[in-house]
């Protein structure tokens, strides 16, 4: 047989992308290049040995060098998996197996959609080559095999299979950088927090690890309590600021070792309203009507309020209500309170009760849950506090490693 020139020609080498220039950023284990025929892997299951040596011969002398045979179809699989070949060529007539069953035992496997399947026949029967192109055949190869359309098709299917990887590594890391920039956004958003509820806490008599473990707290009784994990990550978030109103407390109040009078009690309370318009710069009640959905948006020149910002405004405003409606600044009541809030609310108080005051000693957690119990459904919304109880370990958790002392 006279092989056209074009197909003795080396094959013809291509540049590669710029991803393809750095291998350890190439994930899967098929990579393959149009210039890298010769690492191609192609594996021919024909229950005729004869014609699998043929065929060898002949891929071989274009370029091939790792073609693997099959005489047993009913091996064909474990073949596949254990050499992950580039393209398969498979007979369609075999004794055991047919080459139609291979096919689709080889297709109804994800890692190997893509893989390019020709499929040998002898026959023109439309109905045998319906039923292989619907098994997922990728081309078909007529007996006796012309070299010539053997060697173009398998080269073809080879350069498709590389482009293809191609375009897929390209997704993957495209999808591993965005992975990594929102892992990093994340992470220094979190720095951001933590440097601003730190500022807040050198006004107190709070360390900075306070905000971090009334954080996780929160963090820990929201997923506990089953929402949704994006949004108790921004509890989890935001929770650290609570207190960032004090901002605007004079240190007078702010600082004031002895009870405070009821005007200064007054004072100290308006941290809640400071707080939430540091975040959201409304009027509360507005704010909460709004978020009831009984008080128009904003206009339309403000910037759009961010998820982030409105759960902050509402942890800040409502982390001192109560649940029976005797807390301030709006004596909300039950459901009135957002979630954020009452969950707060918890985490406030039970690592308030840890911390020792010049009033008062530094309880431990187990006395401090104690003391607290006779407040759920009080003080406490009835299932936050259950659903603090039964994660009451992973709380000891954090309360170890984030103890004032470390
Ligand atoms: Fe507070």
């Amino acid at each position: 047989m006279i092989v056209p020139e074009v197909l003795t020609k080396e094959p013809v080498r291509s540049e590669r992308s710029a991803f393809a220039t750095d291998p350890a950023r190439l994930t899967t284990e098929t990579e393959l290049f149009p210039a890298d025929i010769d690492q191609a892997t192609l594996l021919i299951v024909d229950d005729e040995e004869l014609n699998i040596r043929v065929l060898k011969t002949h891929l071989r002398h274009k370029g091939f060098k790792k073609i693997l045979g099959c005489v047993d179809s009913d091996n064909a699989l474990q073949m596949v998996d254990k050499h992950r070949p580039d393209l398969i060529i498979l007979d369609i007539v075999m004794p055991g197996k047919d080459g139609i069953e291979v096919l689709a035992e080889i297709r109804s496997r994800s890692e190997f959609a893509s893989t390019p399947i020709f499929m040998l026949t002898a026959s023109d029967d439309p109905v045998q080559k319906a039923i292989a192109l619907e098994k997922g055949a990728t081309d078909f190869l007529s007996k006796p095999v012309d070299t010539a359309e053997l060697l173009a098709r398998v080269r073809n299917a080879i350069a498709m299979k590389t482009h293809f990887n191609l375009l897929r590594n390209q997704a993957n890391i495209l999808e591993m950088l965005v992975r990594e920039r929102t892992a990093e956004l994340r992470a220094s958003r979190m720095e951001l927090v933590y440097c601003l509820a730190r500022a807040v806490e050198c006004r107190d008599t709070n360390t900075g690890k306070h905000v971090v473990r009334v954080g996780q707290y929160v963090g820990l009784i929201a997923r506990r309590l089953g929402v949704e994990q994006s949004l108790a990550e921004l509890y989890e978030l935001t929770a650290p600021l609570h207190d960032i109103g004090k901002i605007g407390i004079p240190d007078h109040v702010l600082l004031k070792p002895e009870s405070l009078t009821a005007q200064e009690t007054e004072i100290m309370r308006l941290h809640c309203i400071k707080g939430q318009q540091t975040f959201v710069d409304l009027p509360p009640k507005r704010w909460l009507e709004m978020q009831r959905g009984n008080s128009p948006e904003p206009p339309g020149d403000s910037p759009p309020i961010s998820r982030v910002l409105a759960v902050a405004a509402n942890i800040a405003l409502t982390h001192h209500e109560w649940w029976n409606g005797t807390g301030y600044p709006f004596g909300l009541r039950g459901e009135e309170i957002p979630l954020e809030g009452r969950i707060t609310a918890l985490a406030d108080v039970f690592d308030a009760l840890g911390t020792a005051r010049p009033y008062k000693p530094a309880f431990s957690p187990e006395d401090s849950f104690e003391m607290m119990k006779p407040q759920r459904g009080s003080h406490f919304d009835p299932e936050a506090f259950d659903a603090f109880e039964s994660c009451f370990n992973d709380v000891l958790a954090v309360r170890g490693t984030h103890d004032d002392d470390s």
